[in-house]
């Protein structure tokens, strides 16, 4: 599945959009192999963990780097170290490796070929923020990917490098356990279900104590700024979003996988680079709770959260899928959705009954099967569910449903008109091309 060069030197000055393409800093050896680096394959690659410096100068390297989140927010790291380590009693460090986002690959890619990469920059973040533990949170589904990290987790033990306790944690796998109050909700003993903030997990979270949470590919840039630098990471990217990004580009391409890029690549070249077709017209950008856009206006964008601002869309955790031509983006937008109303988790009047009712709604006009102005009842609950739930869900859903809405709108006159599309047809009898997982026991949450 994996798609990246061999290892290359990092692009430099001046930062082009047109001018970022694929780099190798992440994904340094995974053209050689498939595997998970062992910890002497990792240090020949990246150098031994570094040790010296204090957390403050780790925090600072990172600010300085301007590296964000990339778990889907974007927020800036540094400021989120800064906050941790200015919290009361001593902080607790979560690594997110959940990826609840069915069409991403990428955090598991990382896990499973860099493990070390990602421990280091844990372990490294709760040295910067004075945590003495490290929770990595996996899906209980993979189990494979749980024994890759519990191998190198013990391979570090034998090695005595880390002075915290790090501890692997299989949750359950459903689109919002991954969301972090839900991380840490489920790791102070309750269900994997997100709780009312605040307070906020760096605030009190972990035991009651200041927690950060962050993303593996955060983690794992970490690590690397603390090796090589502010500078060297700003060698990547733009200005305003510097470094790489891991994105997963599916769908009608020819070789889907997991690519890394410099943040700011072009839309249309990050496609390119997996062998879209070229009669795609519609992309998938940010994953389930991201958005559907026309390719060609959105092609030449950068692929950074500025860049993409102005077409009402975001990087979020770096998905792209390219529709295949044929497909009816209702039919596809309308399974999801009625897949995200079913992972919810309920506790929320938009979850518990706004968005069955969009994907029905979406279902019907989809189908062409209406009962009664479907399109009118759709639209005033989609402005009545936004910024109404505990936690980002339904926003999410509806940004989602929206898109369709116009990127489709062609086809959404036809299927008003209960005349549907001819791609609903033909996608009737192909197999769906978004991905949903296969449906888990939903009331297990603890
Ligand atoms: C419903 C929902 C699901 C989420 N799923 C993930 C996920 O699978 N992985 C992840 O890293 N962040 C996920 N997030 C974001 C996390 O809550 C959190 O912001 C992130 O782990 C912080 O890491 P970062 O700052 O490194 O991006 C999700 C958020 C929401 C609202
Ligand atoms: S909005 Fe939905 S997923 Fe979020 S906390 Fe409420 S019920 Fe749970």
């Amino acid at each position: 599945m994996t798609r990246s060069g061999g290892p290359a030197a990092p692009p430099t000055a001046p930062h082009r959009p047109d001018q970022l393409g694929a780099a190798t800093r992440l994904t340094t050896g995974w053209q050689e192999s498939s595997r998970a680096a062992s910890l002497l394959r990792h240090t020949e690659r990246y150098g031994p963990l570094p040790r010296r410096g204090s957390g403050r100068a780790l925090i600072d390297a990172v600010g300085q780097a301007g590296l964000t989140g990339r778990g889907g927010a974007a927020f800036p790291t540094g400021t989120k170290l800064r906050s941790v380590a200015s919290g009361r009693g001593t902080a607790v460090v979560v690594a997110n490796g959940m990826e609840s986002e069915p069409a991403s690959e990428k955090d598991k890619a990382l896990l499973a070929r860099a493990p070390h990469l990602v421990l280091d920059g844990a372990v490294l973040a709760a040295g910067a923020v004075r945590a003495d533990e490290v929770h990595l949170c996996l899906p209980r589904n993979r189990e494979w990917l749980i024994a890759v990290i519990q191998d190198a987790v013990a391979e570090r033990q034998r090695a005595g490098l880390d002075r915290v306790r790090i501890e692997i944690h299989d949750l359950p796998h459903h689109y919002v356990s991954s969301e972090e109050s839900a991380l840490v909700h489920w790791l102070n003993g309750g269900e994997a279900k997100p709780t009312a903030t605040p307070p906020r997990p760096f605030e009190r979270g972990v035991g009651q104590r200041p927690t950060l949470v962050d993303n593996v590919e955060t983690l794992a840039n970490i690590a690397l700024i603390a090796r090589f630098g502010p500078a060297w990471f700003r060698r990547a990217g733009l200005p305003d979003a510097p470094g790489t990004m891991l994105s997963t580009v599916s769908g009608a391409v020819t070789d889907p996988g997991v690519y890394e890029v410099e943040v700011g690549t072009p839309v249309g070249q990050v496609l390119a680079m997996s062998g879209a077709r070229p009669d795609v017209d519609h992309v998938l950008i940010g994953g389930y709770f991201g958005s559907w856009h026309q390719i060609d206006q959105v092609a030449s964008l950068p692929l950074a959260p500025a860049g993409l601002r102005a077409a009402g869309a975001s990087p979020g955790a770096g998905v792209l899928l390219a529709l295949p031509p044929d497909t009816c983006g209702l039919a596809e937008t309308a399974r999801v959705l009625t897949w995200l109303a079913g992972q919810g988790a309920g506790q929320c009047g938009p979850c518990a009954f706004g968005l069955p009712a969009i994907a029905d709604d979406f279902t019907q006009i989809a189908t062409g099967r209406l009962t009664g102005p479907a399109l009118e009842r759709l639209e005033r609950r989609l402005g009545t569910v936004t910024g109404r739930g505990a936690c980002r869900h339904p926003d999410g859903a509806v940004r989602f449903a929206r898109s369709a809405l116009t990127a489709f709108a062609a086809d959404l006159k036809a299927h008003v008109s209960r005349r549907t599309c001819l791609a609903v047809r033909r996608s009737e009898a192909r197999r769906p091309v978004l991905p949903i997982p296969r449906p888990l026991g939903m009331e297990v949450w603890q």
